[in-house]
């Protein structure tokens, strides 16, 4: 059985006293992770304030990073640095790194590896934009994508990688793919990882659905067959409807 994850992505918002309030008001009511792993991905300045208050059962993770480990990257943050100050999981290959900040399957690949070797639990995100699906793109995409994210690990990292499918017309729009929708192309993304490395790696990848999740539709998403948890952005930042999804069960 593979544990659900619901991750929450702040992207660029809260200051760090409404920060400081999220993680008082969640830290002591997260479910355990006997039952779900429970993550939040904020900004960078705000890491270690959440690290130090995260509690028993929340964890905390980065929503980008570089591949390198040092040097002259005037602006970047090593995966060296994150698991210095406790972090566990990264966000890589968000469509909006991919779309504004140049960010390509190579750099994702290599960030991948670079989490693995960092001990950080990489959160892969892959997914088609709106003209993608209406030309029939979308699993083409997809399998591009997590081909190209996986290359060079091996089977035992595959199978602790998280893949987030998020379609890029369901981020921040209010409209979220059917549950339909986002299994049937969550199956997809797991028998690409069937062809490329069997099916029992297949059937421990966890595979999230993100896109417009919130409290009223992440029971429906998470009891589809292929969804093992969420990513999600606007509906992570308020403490209530944070809780509310990691919550579902
Ligand atoms: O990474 C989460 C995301 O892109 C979805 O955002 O606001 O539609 O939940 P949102």
């Amino acid at each position: 059985m593979r544990k659900p994850i619901i991750a929450g992505n702040w992207k660029m918002n809260k200051t760090r006293d409404e920060a400081l309030q999220f993680i008082y008001a969640v830290k002591d009511h997260v479910a355990s992770t006997d039952v779900v792993e429970s993550v939040v991905c904020a900004p960078f300045p705000y890491l270690r304030c959440l690290v130090k208050r995260q509690g028993a059962f929340l964890r905390v993770g980065a929503q980008n990073m570089h591949f390198k480990s040092a040097g002259a990257y005037t602006g970047e943050v090593a995966p060296e640095m994150l698991t210095s100050i406790g972090v566990s999981y990264v966000v890589l290959g968000h469509s909006e790194r991919r779309e504004m900040f140049n960010e390509t399957d190579e750099t994702v690949n290599k960030k991948v590896h670079a989490a693995f070797e960092n001990g950080l639990t990489p959160i892969i995100c892959v997914g088609e934009s709106l003209e993608q699906r209406e030309t029939g793109a979308t699993n083409a995409v997809v399998d591009t994508q997590t081909v190209a994210a996986l290359e060079g690990l091996t089977v035992e990292q595959v199978k602790r990688v998280v893949i987030a499918y998020e379609p890029i017309w369901a981020i921040g729009t209010g409209r979220t793919a059917t549950a339909e929708q986002a299994n049937e192309t969550i199956g997809y993304i797991r028998s690409v990882i069937e062809r490329a490395y069997g099916r029992e790696v297949a059937e421990a990848v966890r595979i999230q659905y993100g896109g417009s999740v919130n409290p009223s539709n992440i029971k429906e998403l998470m009891a589809q067959e292929h969804i093992d948890g969420a990513l999600v952005g606007g509906a992570s930042l308020d403490p209530k409807s944070f809780l509310s999804l990691v919550n579902y069960q």
